[in-house]
């Protein structure tokens, strides 16, 4: 379906500006709809050629939100011979609103219609078309009050004063008619409050009655509201009580001859609204609370361990001390990252910096290396995140702690262990590469004995559902081991 602009730069001589007043229009003209209890149209004359007003199309249409509609067709887009809409053919010519009757389709009654002109710069650019829907009995004081507002709205779309040039107040969300209403007179008094606004106005611990008073003479600090009765704009605030209470106001100022003669103020209580946006994010920041107390304990452990293998007399207690330290560090960054965005998925490539930074400073090598990463891995579900780091950080451990120790303190070798990371046919996918003594003639990764294969091989094969490729380059290729590891990026836990 085209929309309203893409009609009339097609079907019409509209000009840019003067479309977007129809747009403005359109965007706040359900409260037209609400207040008049009618289906609304919005009509333009179609350009034919030279027979230019031998058509009208409908630009917009609007159904009450109060009321059953009388049309059940979209009659947007459709075209209608002048001799059917003779009173839109006259608004057009008169520049005034025409009231009247029509007959339309599937209606067994005429039906009381108003056409008034939309101007703009002085010129009719279009027709609203109010169709009015059987009174139901004689029309309550509400009633008559929303009508009463409609007809001052009306005037002011062919003044041009509605819709308001100010469009930043329009759109879904706003209070609606049936929410509360207010209407005030030219000084802010209170002519007459919607019990929902009654209601909305308890809820912000205001009991007086407010008919007659300003909402200054109530207590209630609407300064939007105000400015909307004193310079004639459009505005929109909301009202706060304590945390459990939120109203918000939309201020539609009427006005006739340049003055304002009263605001029209919609309340709508948003509480809830407000109060589910609050225990979103409430629920957000637990989770970030949890894992940086993990995070912590994490660190708290492995400062217990390093205590313990400073105390320890064996060496080879030590060193596994040490690296027991190690692990429990690496899995502190994954909690690290994870407290400050909290979620399903987690910025792998932020993990893979810190662990290059724990790799760096904790493993001891005798000889200088350097961690090059290439690459990333992007975003990753938390459950493939945790064990692939800590499996990385084995391999970049193992890297820097064995295959540079043939090299002593030779200078003129640069230990260099590079780390490519990417995506590939759904695998995340670890490439570890050093240029150091590569593997010893009788190393085979499934019968290591040693605790950090093992550990590899658990979280790769039996948790993450991947495979691990450990070999020798030979030294025409540059010697040093390469490890790979792949992945399924949907790997569940
Ligand atoms: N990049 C590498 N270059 C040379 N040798 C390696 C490399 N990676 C692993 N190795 C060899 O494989 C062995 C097994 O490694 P593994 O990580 O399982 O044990 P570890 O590092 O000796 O002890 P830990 O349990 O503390 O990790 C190592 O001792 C080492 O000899
Ligand atoms: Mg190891």
């Amino acid at each position: 379906m085209a929309t309203l602009a893409e009609l009339a730069a097609l079907r019409t001589d509209l000009d840019d500006p003067s479309i977007d007043h129809l747009l403005r229009l359109v965007a706040s003209w359900s409260l037209l709809a609400d207040l008049a209890f009618s289906d609304m149209l919005l009509m333009a004359k179609v350009n034919e050629d030279g027979r230019d007003d031998e058509h009208f199309v409908v630009l917009g249409q609007m159904r009450p939100n109060n009321r059953t509609t009388l049309i059940n067709d979209d009659l947007v887009g459709t075209t209608h011979r002048v001799d059917s809409w003779l009173l839109v053919r006259d608004a057009f010519r008169r520049g005034a609103r025409v009231v009247g009757e029509l007959a339309i389709e599937h209606v067994s009654e005429l039906v009381p219609v108003w056409c008034v002109p939309v101007r703009f710069k002085g010129v009719v650019v279009a027709v609203l078309v109010r169709l009015q829907g059987p009174l139901r009995g004689s029309a309550s004081l509400y009633e008559q009050s929303y009508l009463s507002v409609f007809r001052r709205l009306c005037d002011m779309v062919a003044d041009a004063t509605f819709p308001y040039r100010e469009d930043t107040v329009a759109g879904p969300g706003l209070p609606r008619v049936g929410d509360g209403v207010i209407l005030m007179d030219e000084l802010g008094r209170v002519e007459f409050a919607t019990p929902n606004a009654v209601n909305a106005l308890h809820r912000l611990g205001i009991y007086t009655a407010v008919e007659g008073r300003s909402f200054a003479d109530v207590g209630l600090k609407a300064r939007a509201i105000e400015r909307s009765l004193e310079f004639g704009i459009p505005s929109l605030e909301e009202v706060d009580r304590g945390h459990d209470v939120a109203i918000l106001f939309h201020g539609v100022p009427l006005m006739a001859v340049g003055q304002v003669t009263g605001v029209l103020t919609l309340v709508r209580d948003v509480s809830d609204i407000r109060q589910l946006n609050r225990m979103v994010l409430n629920k957000e920041a637990a989770v970030r609370e949890v894992h940086h107390r993990v995070k912590n304990n994490l660190q708290t452990i492995s400062s217990l361990l390093r205590l313990q293998a400073r105390r320890s007399e064996e060496v080879e207690t030590r060193i596994a001390l040490h690296e027991a330290e190690r692990r429990v560090r690496s899995i502190a960054v994954v909690h690290e990252v994870l407290s400050r965005e909290p979620g399903e998925e987690v910025v792998f490539d932020e993990i893979v910096r810190s662990l290059v930074l724990l790799v760096e400073d904790t493993v001891l090598a005798l000889h200088p290396v350097e961690i090059v990463v290439n690459g990333e891995l992007g975003v990753l579900s938390t459950d493939l995140a945790t064990p692939l780091a800590v499996a990385l950080a084995e391999l970049l451990t193992n890297a820097v702690e064995h295959a540079f120790t043939d090299f002593g303190d030779d200078d003129e070798h640069v230990g260099v262990v590079t780390l490519n990371l990417y995506q590939e046919d759904g695998q995340a996918i670890a490439e570890i590469r050093d240029n150091g003594r590569g593997l010893g003639e009788n190393f085979s990764l499934d019968v290591p004995t040693s605790l950090g294969l093992s550990i590899v091989r658990d979280l790769i094969r039996a948790q993450l559902y991947g495979e691990i490729e450990m070999k020798t380059v030979p030294l025409s290729d540059g010697g040093g081991t390469f490890v790979r590891v792949s992945v399924p990026l949907t790997a569940r836990l």
